[in-house]
């Protein structure tokens, strides 16, 4: 079976693994960097696959997977631990960076750049050949069990930008660039996630490839693998055609009447 062929019947699910179809040679490379012990970035567009490609290697690697989504007021004592008062003293409690430390688990940091710069320090010394976590409220030094992987998520385009992690971050990653697949391999997406038939399918990839010429001419976000699912979903439950992409793909784009217009125009080229 070759790199890009699915493989037959798996479906999303704990027992069969979450489906993933790779684009280009992504699996080998994330299996590179497990077995290196090389922490991994994940660019991509929202709904490109990055959170469902990581699902897929733990369970491939049969590695537990802690996902933490970032934000600005993420501290560092959320990702390591506190101690909780209890009535009879305090308590140690792990944070999900201390347990996966402990697991050798993959931990998945989603949007790292939301996160605080003095958050993100902490991350450094698990990040180079040291493979340790320094827990200053207990005085523990963690050496990361075998297994243990760092991964991290980036959304160009949003607000923050990679230039607003620290080089000294940033040059811990390997990065992996993950994006729409082209258009044959996204209509076999949309059509086993969504269960829509195979010409709907191609018809939403057909309005995609529409909709993403827009960028940067009024339209500030393109439209994802993920909404396009959505409307597949609708479909397949039985809203007509149009209608389908109307709710799942034109109002959660913009809310601007001439562009919401021009959007559904396509949506009527498609759909005829
Ligand atoms: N290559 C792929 N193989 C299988 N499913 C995919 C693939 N790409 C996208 N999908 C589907 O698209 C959906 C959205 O992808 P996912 O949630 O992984 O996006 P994301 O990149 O993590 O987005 P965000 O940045 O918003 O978190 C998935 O639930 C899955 O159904
Ligand atoms: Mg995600």
């Amino acid at each position: 079976m070759g790199m890009n062929e699915p493989v037959p019947g798996l479906a999303a699910g704990a027992v069969e693994g979450p489906w993933y179809h790779p684009t280009g040679n992504e699996v080998a490379l994330f299996e590179q960097c497990h077995a290196r012990g090389l922490a991994v970035m994940l660019k991509g567009p929202t709904g490109c696959g990055k959170t469902r490609f990581v699902e897929h290697m733990a369970w491939k690697l049969g590695r537990p997977l802690i996902t933490v989504p970032c934000h600005d007021d993420l501290a560092a004592s959320d990702l390591i631990g506190r101690f909780l008062i209890q009535h009879d003293g305090t308590v140690w409690q792990d944070g999900p960076l201390t347990r996966a430390v402990r697991e050798g688990a993959i931990c998945y940091l989603d949007e790292v750049v939301e996160a605080r710069q003095d958050t993100v320090v902490v991350l450094h010394a698990l990040t180079d050949h040291r493979r340790i976590l320094p827990i200053d409220k207990t005085g523990e030094v963690l050496q990361a069990a075998p297994g243990f992987q760092l991964v991290i998520s980036y959304n160009p385009g949003y607000q923050r930008m990679l230039k607003d992690l620290k080089p000294s971050t940033r040059q811990r990653f390997v990065a992996m660039d993950l994006d729409f697949p082209p258009p044959e391999l996204e209509a076999r997406i949309v059509q086993h996630e969504s269960g829509v038939d195979q010409a709907a399918a191609n018809g939403l990839v057909s309005l995609a490839e529409r909709i993403r010429q827009l960028r940067d001419r009024g339209l500030a976000e393109v439209p994802s693998t993920r909404l396009l699912i959505a409307a597949g979903t609708l479909m397949a439950s039985g809203i007509p055609l149009r209608e389908a992409c109307y709710a799942a793909i034109v109002s959660p784009l913009s809310d601007e009447s001439s562009m919401v217009d021009a959007l559904r125009d396509l949506v009527d080229a498609t759909f005829v």
